[in-house]
């Protein structure tokens, strides 16, 4: 069973982005993608994560096609069964860390997980604002809200971008672990090209396309 499956994908915003994308994820599938800043690799993201509508193709999560779902279901999806790290990250500043992965927690019912909380060693900070927090730190509580939850799909745009190379390598191989022990599939954009080796596939985007 595919996870993730792109079909004759085109999208335009004023001008033409991309074009004629297809590619699909299995279980234990990990893929990555670089381009130049401006190539649309968030916007790729947003539409594989059901965020965004495209202008043309059929994006099938979990073999259904997501744009043909309604509203509720699709949200229901977004809620509970994809994971989606964003570029900026989205926290809500006058909680704390724990609060905050606790929200998440509380549409899924999942329990907090104390040990993913140590590996991405935000433990001493947990209880502490998310304002009072550093960049780095903050991406890690991103980080672990959507691991907490469980998803088979991680969409990561980015996920190591406020981080030193040695924490950077950390984050990326909880996010690697997580994929091979759920049997789950990465989808992850990145600059660093190390990083993108790192996935089985390995893509580059531009105008002409998903390239590599
Ligand atoms: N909602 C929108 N409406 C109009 N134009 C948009 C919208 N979202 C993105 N764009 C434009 O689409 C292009 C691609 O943006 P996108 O954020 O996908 O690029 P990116 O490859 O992720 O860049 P970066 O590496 O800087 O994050 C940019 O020119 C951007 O201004
Ligand atoms: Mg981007």
């Amino acid at each position: 069973m595919s996870l993730l499956e792109v079909k004759n994908l085109s999208h335009s915003f004023d001008y033409p982005l991309f074009k004629d994308i297809n590619f699909s994820l299995q279980k234990e599938e990990t893929m990555s993608i670089t381009g130049v800043s401006g190539s649309g690799k968030s916007t790729l993201m947003h539409i594989c994560s059901t965020l965004l509508k495209p202008n043309s193709g059929d994006i099938k999560l979990f073999e259904k096609d997501i744009y043909g779902l309604s509203q509720k279901k699709l949200i229901k999806i977004r809620r509970e069964e994809i994971g989606i790290i964003f570029q900026t990250h989205y926290l809500f500043r006058g909680f704390s860390a724990y609060e905050n992965i606790e929200l998440s927690n509380l549409m899924t019912k999942n329990e907090i997980d104390d040990e993913l909380l140590e590996k991405l060693k935000i433990t001493k900070v947990i209880n502490q604002k998310v304002g009072e927090l550093s960049g780095g730190q903050q991406q890690r509580v991103s980080i672990a809200r959507v691991l907490a939850k469980k998803p088979k799909i991680i969409f990561a745009d980015e996920p190591t971008g406020n981080l030193d190379p040695a924490t950077a390598d950390e984050v990326i191989n909880i996010l690697f672990e997580y994929i091979s022990e759920v049997k789950g599939a990465l989808l992850l954009v990145t600059h660093d090209d190390k990083l993108a080796s790192r996935c089985k596939y390995k893509k580059n985007l531009s105008i002409d396309g998903l390239i590599g």
